[in-house]
């Protein structure tokens, strides 16, 4: 999110300083799977719908300027998501949500089992399944790294240094404080993700607790052709030559060692849209810490307290979808210009009446 911001940021001609600190275990953008899930993964009560389309369109937009730019390539595969009704129950609730999208001028079709046994035999087929064809995946790697590259270029500094809190003067705000040195500044924008609300000398206390994650990967199965799906609870996805799939949604503080009950969560959970997942061999396995809010939706914009103050945090599952918006969202409003209605949803008083 930082990143993002501050590359729109020098996009927008400003002056640029990313402090980051030495890589944390469980930064959310490095443990992501990089799912542009805007219609499979619309927010609570599809709140966010609009959003989440601009932030998908964000990147078919910007991801040949970020390449040409960077030569950083950012994976974007804009090849469709799918997601199976595994329980008969669930076939209804899948054909509404076609109905409804297609309302919101979005493409969706729903796919009965025997097309999907004809297009992906290696899945289980279940009661059919949602197909939203422009939802894709990108790679958050390239993407982190193309944003700061990009930043890079157009003037900007990314500094190591592990900013503790604010660094006010008289009411005023004056910058961050580093544990090296403080970094002055005009305005700041909080991107911390899971760690934004440890921060001292909030004007508030900031409601973001991190939401872990875990996740696996394993062998692409020989020759099957790519997709990425949703089942209950789970995914699965293709990167290179491995097969990712998650996640876990835990409340479990900051702890990001692989825990093999995760493991055998998700593998039970895949087996429902991936049989052959039984017999695989386990991979790899890693845990992200999502930053959560206590709406499950984001906090963006400014701080109604603190002149100089703006938010980029609190994101959930949804963080590389809505990174690249948000960071034109931010430099929309730092430079003075009025920020879309629907971002009342995410204002960050909305927790507070004191
Ligand atoms: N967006 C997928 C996840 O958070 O697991």
């Amino acid at each position: 999110m930082g990143a993002s911001c501050a590359r729109a940021l020098a996009v927008a001609g400003a002056r640029v300083t990313v402090v980051r600190p030495p890589r944390l275990a469980g930064e959310a953008w490095a443990a992501a799977a990089g799912m542009l899930a805007a219609q499979i993964e619309a927010g609570p009560e599809e709140a966010l719908f609009n959003l989440g389309i601009a932030g998908r369109a964000f990147y078919r937009r910007e991801a040949a300027a970020l390449t040409d730019s960077t030569g950083i390539e950012i994976g974007l595969a804009q090849d469709g998501i799918l997601q199976v009704a595994v329980e008969e129950a669930q076939v209804e609730t899948l054909k509404a949500k076609v109905a409804w999208q297609r309302q919101q001028a979005q493409r969706a079709d729903w796919l009965d089992p025997t097309e999907l046994e004809e297009g992906w035999p290696w899945l289980r087929a279940g009661f059919g399944g949602f197909w939203a064809p422009e939802d894709g995946t990108l790679d958050p790697i390239g993407l982190v790294e193309a944003f700061l590259a990009d930043t890079e270029r157009r003037g900007g500094h990314i500094v190591e240094d592990r900013i503790t809190g604010l660094w006010r003067e008289g009411g005023r705000l004056m910058g961050g404080l580093g544990e090296q040195k403080r970094h002055p500044a005009d305005a700041v924008v909080i991107a911390a993700g899971a760690w934004s609300g440890r921060l001292d000398h909030l004007p508030r206390p900031l409601s973001i607790e991190p939401v872990r994650g875990q996740m696996i990967a394993l062998d692409w199965p020989k020759g099957a052709r790519s997709v990425t799906v949703y089942g209950d609870h789970c995914y699965l996805l293709r990167r290179g030559d491995e097969l990712l799939a998650g996640a876990t949604m835990e409340h479990a503080g900051f702890a990001t060692a692989p825990d093999p009950a995760a493991m055998a969560d998700i593998t039970s959970r895949l087996t429902t849209i991936y049989p052959a997942i039984a017999a695989a061999k386990p991979g790899r396995q890693w845990a992200g810490l999502r930053p959560g809010t206590p709406d499950g939706l984001p906090i963006i914009g400014p701080e109604p307290r603190l002149d100089g103050l703006w938010y980029a945090t609190g994101h959930g599952r949804n963080g590389v979808l809505l990174a690249g918006i948000t960071g034109e969202l931010i430099a929309q409003g730092i430079g003075g210009e009025p920020l879309p209605e629907e971002l009342r949803l995410v204002r960050p008083g909305r927790f507070w009446d004191w």
